[in-house]
């Protein structure tokens, strides 16, 4: 069964990242419509700004600064819905990080962050705001055009994602009898302050070549996943070139895609 969307007309929302880039963007889209925000991140000031910008719309907004990287900061999101008689109706885990760079140099530190931000967060979170969610309700994980690709020098990002897509997908049936509509959102690249974070202090990158054909604004990739989430669909690629490169790179022969992406790692 699939599940029928969910409408954000007047839900209460958690977003997590919505400190800046697509998270904020929600927050943006979100608040004419919605009756309550609750936005997380680590940064309070920039939580605060985004805050500040959404005043005198329809929604109440809520900051609440949290390290979703660490099981205290992820208790503590599902601790202040319980305390403040919050149940929410919408879920959007959108904080996410990546490491460009190969494996091997990485930092371990950096590489554990990653897992626990964008795997660990995102299904635990998950799994302790179920239980508050009242019915009908939606879930936007999201995820990346990554997730179809094993990417030489971004390979735990993209195996993370890869985790992200599959487990919402099985969500979004397991759920769908229960009346909540998960979609699972993959967007290519976007400008938003995730390059800067994913960069190392060593100047390490990966082969970005070709990305800027792929490139929309954050405000068409928040519109198109809303728009999925309403129309109960469970993937969504947003943008038409991302959308054409997430249906070949899903039925491309692995052999051949490993064989173009090493091709594409010498020449970087
Ligand atoms: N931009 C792209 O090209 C692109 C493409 C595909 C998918 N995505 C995905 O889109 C999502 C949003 O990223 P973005 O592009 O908007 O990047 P961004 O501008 O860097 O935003 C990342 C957000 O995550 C928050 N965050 C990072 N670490 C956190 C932590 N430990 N605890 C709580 N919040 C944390 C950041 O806030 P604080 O720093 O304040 O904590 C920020 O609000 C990510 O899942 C990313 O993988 C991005």
């Amino acid at each position: 069964m699939e599940a029928n969307g969910f409408c954000v007309e007047n839900c209460r929302a958690v977003i997590t990242g919505a400190s800046s880039g697509l998270g904020a963007e929600f927050a943006r889209q979100l608040a004419p419509q919605a009756e309550l925000l609750v936005l997380v991140a680590r940064r309070a000031e920039a939580l605060e700004m985004v805050k500040k910008e959404l005043s005198g719309l329809k929604a109440k907004v809520l900051c609440f600064v949290s390290d979703l990287a660490k099981d205290e900061g992820r208790d503590a999101v599902a601790a202040f819905l319980v305390e403040n008689g919050i149940k929410p109706t919408l879920l959007i885990n959108n904080a996410g990080m990546g490491d460009y760079g190969s494996f091997v140099s990485s930092s371990a530190e950096k590489t554990r962050s990653q897992i626990e931000l964008n795997i660990t967060a995102l299904t635990m979170l998950t799994h302790a705001l179920l239980p508050l969610m009242e019915r009908p309700a939606g879930i936007v994980n999201v995820s990346s055009l990554a997730s179809t690709l094993p990417m030489p020098d971004l390979a735990v990002y993209a195996a993370s994602k890869a985790y992200v897509t599959s487990f919402s997908e099985a969500l979004a049936i397991e759920l769908a009898p229960e009346n909540i509509s998960v979609c699972c959102t993959c967007p290519g690249p976007t400008p938003t302050n995730f390059s800067k974070t994913a960069k190392r202090e060593d100047g390490s990158d990966t082969n970005r070549d070709g990305q800027g054909l792929l490139r929309i604004p954050p405000a068409q990739v928040v519109r198109e996943s809303l728009a999925a989430l309403r129309h109960g669909q469970a993937c969504v690629f947003p943008g038409v070139g991302v959308s054409i490169a997430g249906r070949v790179f899903r039925l491309m022969p692995r052999r051949l895609m490993r064989m173009i992406l090493r091709r594409r790692a010498r020449n970087a």
